[in-house]
This record gives structure tokens, C-alpha cells and sequence, in this order.
């Protein structure tokens, strides 16, 4: 079904979809055993914390399990998720493939970078497919959209489709990756069409995902194609000094200049 050609009324109605019930499993004993036995060398009992807290968030976001172990069915599809909302064949189905995977593949040139935080890497591939998800309810011609929305809410319109289709961790990404994220006071302060809550990449990979789509912009004159750190510095500079602090910080870590 083409959504995107005709939208429908507005999703309304955010329904919480309780977090996926994450076994650890031997993998997670083989990692603290590895991080255990570094740290013992260096003496970086904070190091061990910290990466601990990583593997667990990367455990949790690379294999979604049941407690027996089973695949509990919360590993997206992107492609057919994407196919339940827009027709192959339309500009929007096209832009919104061929971008999601350009924003994945730099997303993932970016995590290799920094193996050892760890990000992770499936959990990156599949959100950056479908962190736009949300686009064909908003009115962007050029994108092949007709909707009602203002661009500018197709994040929270994607975190909405994402937590009804049973995946609340991708969800966030789509919310969490407009500009370099959009904080309730920015939202209130600049009166944005969109809900006054924080919206703002918090996780390592949210992060990644959203530095990664400001390489690719959405605008006529430049979508589909990967702009330099500098020239998204300067699309960036307009939204004001903190947020283009953000976005340095980011360049930084990822080691992109
Ligand atoms: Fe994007």
C-alpha cells in the first residue's frame, strides 16, 4: 500500500510497547571475562563500568531474546517494514530506500571507528533504514509526500509507526535524530510543531545514526548525495552555537573532519 499517496488522518495515539526482555547469555560472560582480564593489567575499574554498561546496551540491541532464549520476533525487517508503508516504484519508496541506505553505511564507516565503545553495529544498520520511516505523512513534494505534517514532525510521526509495529528502541532513533536533536525548551522557545519533550540522541548509536544523516541532506538541490563535515557545520550553524557545539563534539569522537 502507498501511504505516502494518500496519508492517512494522523497517527494520534502513542502506544507504549513494553522493552524487550534481553538475555545475556554466554556471549556477555565471555566479554566481562575479556574486559576483566585487560582491566586487571591497566587497573581501569572505571573502564571495566563503563564498558560494561556498552556491552550490556550492545547485548541487548544485537540479540533481543526471550528469556528461554528463543527469538522473540523484535529483529526489524527494515525493508519489509518499509514496504507495508510505500509502494516500490515511487519517489518516496525510492528516496526513502537509497537514503536510509546511504545514512546506514556511513552510519556503520563511523561505528567501525570506534569498535571498542562498542556500538551496536545490527542495531545501527536497521535503525538508519528506517529512521525516516515517518517522512510520507509530512508535506515534502520532492520526496514524493503529500501529507499534512510539517517535515519537521516526521521524527515523532516515525517513533509512533516504529513503537506500533514492536520496536520501541528504533523508534527512539527516528524521534531523537531531527537536526542534532531538538530539546522541550528549544521546541517550546522556538515554537515548533512538534510535542515539547526532549528529543535529543542520547545513546551512542542515536548519536552515530544522527551525525551520520546530517552528511546527507534532505533538500532538493541536495538529496542523495554525502556533503563534507564542513558544509553540514555550516547547514548546522543556522539552528544556533550550542547546537553546532553538539555537532563538533560529534565530528570529533567519530574522527571526522
Ligand atoms: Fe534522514
Amino acid at each position: 500500500m502507498n501511504r505516502c499517496a494518500a496519508p492517512e488522518p494522523g497517527i494520534q495515539r502513542l502506544i507504549k510497547v513494553p522493552g524487550p526482555r534481553v538475555e545475556h547469555g554466554v556471549t556477555n560472560l565471555y566479554i566481562r571475562i575479556l574486559v576483566f582480564a585487560v582491566s586487571g593489567f591497566s587497573g581501569g575499574g572505571v573502564f571495566v563500568f563503563a564498558y560494561e554498561c556498552r556491552c550490556d546496551t550492545l547485548i541487548c540491541m544485537n540479540t533481543i531474546k526471550d528469556v528461554t532464549g528463543r527469538d522473540s520476533g523484535l529483529r526489524p525487517d527494515p525493508m519489509v517494514i518499509i514496504e507495508q508503508y510505500y509502494s516500490p516504484g515511487t519517489k518516496s519508496y525510492e528516496y526513502l530506500v537509497e537514503h536510509g541506505r546511504m545514512v546506514a553505511e556511513k552510519a556503520l564507516e563511523i561505528a567501525r571507528k570506534v569498535f571498542w565503545l562498542p556500538p551496536g553495529m545490527l542495531f545501527i544498520e536497521e535503525a538508519a533504514m528506517l529512521h525516516d520511516i515517518g517522512i510520507y505523512m509530512t508535506d515534502a513534494p520532492h520526496l514524493g509526500c503529500t501529507g499534512e505534517y510539517p517535515y519537521i514532525a516526521h521524527g515523532y510521526i516515525g517513533r509512533q509507526i516504529l513503537e506500533e509495529e514492536g520496536y520501541p528502541l528504533h523508534a527512539l532513533v527516528c524521534e531523537r535524530h531531527v537536526g542534532v536533536g531538538l530539546t522541550a525548551k528549544e521546541i517550546v522557545e522556538k515554537a515548533l510543531p512538534v510535542p515539547a519533550r526532549n528529543m535529543v540522541p542520547i545513546t551512542l548509536e542515536e548519536e552515530i545514526i544522527c551525525f551520520a544523516d546530517k552528511l546527507h541532506p534532505v533538500t532538493p538541490e541536495k538529496m542523495l548525495t554525502r556533503i563534507s563535515v564542513a558544509e553540514a557545520r555550516e547547514d548546522i550553524k543556522v539552528y544556533g552555537p550550542a547546537q553546532l557545539r553538539k555537532f563538533d563534539r560529534w565530528a570529533a569522537m567519530f574522527q571526522e573532519a
